[in-house]
């Protein structure tokens, strides 16, 4: 079991198990006495307990207004850690997995015109992006990239809103210009884009005719991930009760604060999911994370404790 808060965890029943491209599937879950789910709003993902006791993390895809029904769609992938594989190989309708969340840390801001950039299973988190622009009537387009149409999900959306989703396949060896997708937008416009690393990575770039702060991407891993974290010992003092605990080179401060007796609930445990948040007094972080932007970081009032450490000798926290 990766996370003891998740030992009591709500149940939920899949209801509903749809292939939606050919790695693709789509589950369906509801609790189990049909009752209603705890409110979202679009760019919000759940954590699914798997009976292995994985614990992964979903957009939710469906319409929130659906109150008694969760959406998620998982694409296999045969070199990832297992969790897909197993929603794949053994997760069928009638099963029952725990959830955690809802949590949203890629929130739809008001905006006079959205993009929206998907790359491959990234289209999740933006699909009800764009139910909620239709419902708004605000002005929207999607550039979806994939490498193989078969491998896209959703792929309905081309046809559907065919004037304002551009679909571009790389099995060709053409790559897309992202650039020239953008053309000059509004200056009011809000990107927002989801999928893997290299195009995240790419995306300021491209994406340069709008202010930094216009572009929001939702990672499925840390940038930052790679980079050492300070391996120094520090302090870490719990600013509620004066007490001070020393984590030493080798440390998380998950794992210091719960040998100290102090639970932080984890569940991705690579700093993209934002469940261990915690508030910092003073100190300075060495943030490992991939929610936070550089204002944010430079506020220095928060942490992701499961991979971020201190670069001062102590850090105090609001515990
Ligand atoms: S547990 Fe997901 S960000 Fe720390």
């Amino acid at each position: 079991m990766h996370d003891s808060i998740y030992q009591h965890g709500d149940d939920l029943v899949i209801t509903q198990r749809t292939p939606v491209s050919d790695s693709v599937v789509e589950l369906t879950l509801q609790r189990g006495n049909g009752g209603r789910l705890p409110d979202w709003a679009p760019g919000a993902h759940i954590d699914l307990i798997l009976p292995s006791g994985r614990v992964r993390q979903y957009s939710l895809c469906g319409d929130r207004w659906q109150a008694h029904q969760y959406r998620v769609a998982v694409q296999r992938d045969p070199r990832g850690s297992g969790g897909s594989q197993e929603i794949h190989d053994q997760l069928r309708v009638g099963d029952r997995v725990r959830f955690g969340g809802p949590r949203n840390n890629f929130r739809l801001a008001p905006a006079t015109e959205y993009r929206f950039i998907a790359g491959g299973i990234g289209i999740t988190p933006l699909l009800p992006m764009i139910q909620q622009a239709e419902h708004l009537n605000i002005l929207w387009r999607l550039l979806y990239l994939g490498r193989d149409q078969r491998r896209m999900a959703y792929r309905q959306l081309a046809s559907r809103y065919s004037n304002q989703v551009t679909v571009h396949t790389s099995g060709h060896g053409h790559r897309a210009s992202v650039k020239q997708w953008l053309g000059t937008p509004d200056p009011h416009t809000l990107v927002y884009a989801c999928g893997p690393e290299h195009l995240l990575d790419a995306l300021p770039d491209e994406c340069a005719v709008l202010p930094p702060s216009q572009l929001r991407l939702e990672r499925f891993s840390s940038p930052l991930a790679d980079v050492p974290v300070s391996r120094e010992s520090f302090d870490i003092v719990l600013s509620r009760s004066g007490r001070r605990i020393t984590a030493k080179s080798s440390d998380s401060v998950v794992n210091v604060l719960s040998d100290a007796g102090i639970d932080v609930i984890t569940s991705c445990s690579r700093g993209v999911c934002g469940t261990c948040e915690v508030g910092v007094i003073e100190g300075r972080v060495d943030h490992r994370d991939a929610l936070l932007d550089d204002d944010e970081r430079s506020r220095n009032d928060c942490m992701f404790p499961c991979v971020s450490r201190s670069l001062s000798d102590s850090l105090v926290l609001d515990l």
